[in-house]
């Protein structure tokens, strides 16, 4: 039984301050959802919350007594060096933080990351020990030109060059984030979603192997809510989802986490 994996993404939201009383409302709605601790407690379930690189050191401190992951967005490969504006794989661990997102959409159309980067990123976040959330997802053009399955089978194949069966199932996790449903209120249908990441686990059977396939955690992304979390959630190959706009509010998300369990 592959483990849920739901996570937040608060994108460029919820400095520090935000960050804190986030942390403190979450909380207290965790104290009183007595099956969410349960289900997390025995490993069945994971929540994670991707936040803004300034808000990282906050988020791992306040967040420190709560049985909850803190990832960074994004990382650089190298590990230091002339990179004004970028963080490196071993800050993010210095603070505490275990996992990273890698080619986010907005990463990849709106800060030309391309294929190649992202797999060196991949490369740098393994290497320094964090957990790489490799995002993956068509455009609308693409869907509608009959090419996201060619699109997903590049951003995968590229993306993970040189890494090995075990590292994928055990040390990433592969996001479905079609660009059409991000912050559009566009949901994937339950199918759709499912169709696409069905094919992801066929790519991890062909490209690597059945156990790497089976054990893979693969999740969905794009205007998941609450009233539409169970629907994603029961479908075969979809073990968690990657949250935007909902995320960003304790009761709102908690909503997900209990219609996930
Ligand atoms: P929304 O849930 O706001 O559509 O964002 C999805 C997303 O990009 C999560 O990474």
């Amino acid at each position: 039984m592959r483990r849920k994996f739901i996570a937040g993404n608060w994108k460029m939201n919820h400095g520090p301050a935000a960050t804190s009383e986030f942390f403190s409302k979450f909380g207290a709605e965790l104290k009183d959802a007595k099956e969410v601790q349960e289900a997390v407690a025995a490993g069945t379930e994971e929540i994670a919350f991707f936040v803004p690189a300034v808000s990282l050191l906050t988020a791992v401190n306040v967040a420190k007594e709560l049985p909850v992951i803190v990832g960074a967005e994004n990382m650089h490969w190298e590990k230091s060096g002339a990179f004004t504006g970028e963080t490196s794989g071993p800050m993010i661990t210095e603070i505490g933080a275990t996992h990273v997102l890698i080619g986010h959409s907005e990463r990849r159309h709106i800060f030309r990351e391309t294929d190649e980067e992202l797999n060196k990123k991949v490369h740098a976040a393994i290497e320094c020990g964090l957990v790489a959330v490799l995002c993956v997802g068509e455009t609308l053009e693409e869907r509608e030109g009959g090419k996201a399955f060619d699109v997903i089978k590049r951003q995968f194949v590229e993306g993970l060059k040189g890494i090995d069966g075990e590292t994928l199932a055990h040390k990433m996790i592969i996001a479905y984030e079609p660009v059409w449903a991000i912050g559009t209120g566009k949901t994937a249908s339950d199918a759709d979603a499912e169709e696409v990441c069905g094919f992801i686990r066929g790519l991890a059977k062909e490209n690597f192997c059945d156990k790497t396939a089976g054990e893979l955690i693969i999740l969905y992304g794009g205007s998941v809510k609450a009233d539409n979390t169970k629907g994603i959630i029961s479908q075969a190959d979809i073990d968690g989802v990657l949250v935007g706009g909902a995320s960003l509010k304790p009761d709102s998300f908690m909503q997900i986490v209990k219609n996930a369990l």
